[in-house]
């Protein structure tokens, strides 16, 4: 059955949702107070890079399923359940700024005449949810009735869409029954496993699933360590590691640690939180230090090699946080080229997709039209992005064009031995 669905915000996450809602059958309407991004949508133009999503959206606002407005009394009044998607930005002090949410919140609150079922996406701390259901009812001129959800999103950059078309589950975080049944349709064409848990739970989930998985990140960092110390294979070990079913391979692999716009704003929102609850989170404090850590044991393995980097044409493939993204945020890139810039070494960079948003950030870095290019001349090349076409360089070329054949690869994309044999000096992590 068809659901009128409203999405206040329309980032990864509710742009994607909203594009996969339609897609399932529901009805949607999507709202953006920038007025630029409604425009542009409207003329089938996506603000973001990932994979799929342009052709969902044309698809679906071209079947009427699909549309976008810069009016949040339009979406409010034009469907049954609305939810909340707009960013919950990290503060100073490592907490979240709640007022996106909360002023979206006030603003569907003015706007509702009948009962509604506002569902909250963005990530959020715990019992954000109870402060949103009090936020409504105070706000609301009619005092009509509401239910508030929170349904934490999961999705990944990158394969967003496949991600939201088969979630490995959904969480539906209640304060009553009232709304599960109508919760429960709007997922149902998705045929996920569907959980429901008290408000306060689901929201936890979400917080202790990105804390965990940061921590096999750093965990594997840290044994990378290890293994450079002792002269082990991280690759080997993980492999080892991951086929017991109890840690499962993913989100083992080294390198330069994680990055973007979730993992670090959310572990500090977590510490913060645990914080305020009464806990000292140390173990997420300590993954925070090892990834910050792998940072710099990385320049040191650059200093290590190169001695002095003051006057040294450096190539740098690989921008973006992770592949398939365009996205600068809290990018380990940025971390690498701005020490080695300060120290005067000359920075020629290529990524797939994120130049155009990294020229917005890095000044005095010569942007090239490839791989190649980028390495062409260069006393050293620096790899901090996997992306496939890394993988897929004819790595003869690779050398003939470079100065002097030195590769550090923060992400074990190259076989040490195929490099060797190569003549690269060649570096990587964990091994
Ligand atoms: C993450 C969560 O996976 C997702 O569920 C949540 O909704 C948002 O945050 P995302 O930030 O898009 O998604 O990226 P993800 O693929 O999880 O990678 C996060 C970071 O960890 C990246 O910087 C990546 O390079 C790094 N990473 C990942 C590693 O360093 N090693 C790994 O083994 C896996």
């Amino acid at each position: 059955m068809a659901n009128k669905i409203c999405i206040v915000g329309t980032g990864y996450v509710g742009l994607v949702t909203g594009g996969c809602f339609a897609e399932v059958g529901h009805q949607v309407v999507c709202v953006d107070n920038d007025l630029k991004k409604v425009e542009l949508l409207r003329k089938g133009g996506i603000p973001i890079y990932e994979p799929g999503l342009e052709e969902l959206v044309k698809k679906n606002v071209a079947a009427g399923r699909l549309r976008f407005t810069g009016e949040i009394a339009d979406g409010v009044e034009n469907s049954e359940v609305i939810f909340i998607a707009v960013p919950t930005p990290p503060l100073a002090d490592g907490s979240v700024d709640m007022s996106f949410v909360e002023k979206v919140a006030r603003e569907i609150a003015g706007a509702m005449s009948e009962y509604k079922i506002v569902v909250d996406k963005s990530t959020v701390p715990v019992k954000t949810g109870e402060k949103v259901a009090e936020t409504i009812r105070r706000y609301n001129k009619h005092k009509v009735d509401v239910d508030v959800v929170s349904n934490p999103e999961f999705l990944r950059e990158g394969c967003a869409v496949q991600d939201l078309m088969h979630p490995d589950r959904v969480v539906i975080g209640v304060l009553n029954e009232r709304p599960v049944a109508r919760m429960k349709a709007i997922y149902e064409p998705f045929q996920a496993p569907i959980i429901v848990t008290d408000i306060n739970s689901a929201e936890l989930i979400k917080h202790a699933c990105n804390s965990f998985l940061a921590l096999k990140i750093s965990y594997a960092n840290a044994v990378a360590a290890i293994c450079e110390a002792s002269g082990g294979n991280v690759e080997d070990v993980a492999h080892g590691m991951g086929l017991d079913r109890r840690i499962g391979r993913g989100f083992l692999n080294a390198g330069l640690g994680y990055g973007g716009s979730c993992f670090p704003k959310d572990l500090s929102a977590f510490v913060h939180i645990a914080e305020q609850l009464g806990y000292d989170f140390r173990l997420l404090k300590e993954v925070q230090q090892i990834n910050a850590g792998q940072i710099q044991r990385f320049l040191k393995k650059i200093h290590d090699t190169l001695w002095i980097v003051k006057d040294k044409n450096i190539a740098v493939l690989g921008l973006a946080f992770k592949p398939n993204t365009d996205d600068m945020r809290m990018a380990p890139s940025l971390d690498i080229i701005r020490p080695l810039q300060k120290e005067g070494a000359r920075i020629r960079a290529y990524d797939p997709k994120a130049m155009e948003k990294a020229r917005e950030i890095l000044s005095d870095v010569e942007f090239c039209d490839s791989a190649y290019a980028a390495a062409s001349g260069a006393d050293a090349l620096i790899l901090c992005t996997e992306w496939d076409e890394f993988r897929a360089l004819d790595l003869g070329k690779l050398r003939s064009v470079m100065a002097q054949p030195i590769v550090l690869d923060g992400r074990n994309v190259f076989d040490p031995k195929k490099m060797a044999a190569l003549g690269f000096v060649y570096k990587s992590v964990g091994r």
